[in-house]
C-alpha cells in the first residue's frame, strides 16, 4: 500500500544494520512513500551488516557517520544536502547500544565507563545530531525529526539495564531541543516509544522473549511489529502531524496505559 504521502520528501535514515533493523524496514516503507534519502551508519555497523543491499533496493547512497562524533556529523548533513539537492524534510534516529548490556553487567554492578559510552551513543548522539542539524540550518520548516525509544525509560522492567537511563535521557533531550527546533525553525521533534521488537539491539537484552510475550498479553491490541512503527514513523514525516511536536508516542498496542489484562491474571492462576 502507498499513498506518496512523503512524495518530494529528502531525509537521512540512521541505524538500519540489517533486515530485522526498524530503520531497515523503515526505510523501505519510506522509499515506496515517494521519500529519498540518504542512509547512515557507523563504519563498523557498515562493514559488518547489509546495509548496501537496502541502499541498492532504495536507490540511496551510504554515507558512514559514528553518531558521537560531531566531525562525522557535520560531513554527514553536508554531503547529505549536497547528494540530495536541498534540505532536509525528515530525520530518523534509530540508535541504540550499551556496552553493559552486551556484555551481560547487572544494573547493581555496573561499569560506569561503559556506561559514559552508551549514553553517548544512545541519548546524547541525539542532542549532537539535532545540534549538527540547528548549526547548519539544514531542516526546511515544517521538517520532522523522530527517535526510537522504549518503555523503560518511565517503568522499571529488570534486565533493560542501563538502557532505561538512556532512554530517559533521550526523551528529555527531544523535548528540550524540540521547544528550540519548534521556535527557530518550525522544525518538530518527537520520540516513537516502540513495543519490544525482535531486532540485533532488541535481542541483545536478557530475557527479551520474555518482555515480548508479557507485552503481547497486556496489550488490548498486541505489540506493535517493526512494519507498524515504520508506518507511524511515516505519518510523523508527512504533512498530516505538522503541529504534533514535543510528544513521547507510544506505538505499544496499548500496553503503556494496562495495569493487568486477564490474560496475565489467568496465567498467574493456571487458568
Ligand atoms: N528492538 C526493540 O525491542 C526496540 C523497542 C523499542 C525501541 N527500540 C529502539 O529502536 C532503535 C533501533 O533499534 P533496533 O531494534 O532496530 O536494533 P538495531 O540493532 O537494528 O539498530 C541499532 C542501530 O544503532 C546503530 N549504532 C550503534 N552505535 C552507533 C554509533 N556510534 N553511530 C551510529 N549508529 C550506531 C547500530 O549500528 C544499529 O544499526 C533503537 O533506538 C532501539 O533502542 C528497539
Amino acid at each position: 500500500m502507498s499513498n506518496s504521502i512523503l512524495k518530494g520528501k529528502k531525509g537521512i535514515i540512521f541505524g538500519a544494520l540489517d533486515e530485522t533493523s526498524i530503520a531497515w524496514v523503515t526505510a523501505n516503507k519510506i522509499y515506496n512513500e515517494g521519500g529519498r534519502f540518504i542512509l547512515t551508519n557507523a563504519p563498523v555497523a557498515i562493514r559488518m551488516g547489509d546495509i548496501e543491499k537496502l541502499a541498492e533496493q532504495t536507490e540511496s547512497k551510504v554515507i558512514p557517520a559514528d553518531a558521537t562524533s560531531i566531525e562525522d556529523l557535520e560531513n554527514l548533513v553536508e554531503k547529505a544536502m549536497n547528494d540530495l539537492g536541498s534540505k532536509l524534510d525528515f530525520v530518523l534516529h534509530s540508535i541504540g547500544m550499551s556496552v553493559n548490556v552486551r556484555k551481560g553487567k547487572e544494573y547493581t554492578d555496573l561499569n560506569h565507563d561503559w556506561m559514559t559510552k552508551g549514553w553517548d551513543v544512545s541519548a546524547v548522539s541525539f542532542h549532537k545530531l539535532m545540534q549538527t542539524l540547528f548549526k547548519l540550518d539544514a531542516m526546511n520548516e515544517w521538517g520532522s525529526i523522530v527517535a526510537l525509544t522504549y518503555i523503560a525509560s518511565q517503568r522499571t522492567f529488570p534486565n533493560y539495564n542501563d538502557m532505561a537511563d538512556n532512554k530517559a535521557y533521550l526523551e528529555s533531550i527531544a523535548r528540550s531541543f524540540g521547544y528550540y527546533f519548534g521556535k527557530e525553525k518550525k522544525v518538530r521533534v518527537n520520540t516513537i516509544s516502540q513495543s519490544p521488537t525482535l531486532t540485533t539491539a532488541g535481542k541483545g537484552v536478557k530475557g527479551l522473549d520474555d518482555f515480548l510475550n508479557y507485552a503481547e498479553l497486556t496489550s488490548p491490541l498486541g505489540n506493535a511489529s517493526a512494519e507498524e512503527c515504520a508506518d507511524y514513523t511515516i505519518s510523523l514525516f508527512s504533512d498530516y502531524t505538522r503541529k504534533v511536536t514535543l510528544q513521547n508516542l507510544f506505538n505499544d498496542g496499548g500496553f503503556s496505559n494496562v495495569g493487568v489484562s486477564q490474560e496475565i491474571i489467568d496465567k498467574l492462576n493456571n487458568k
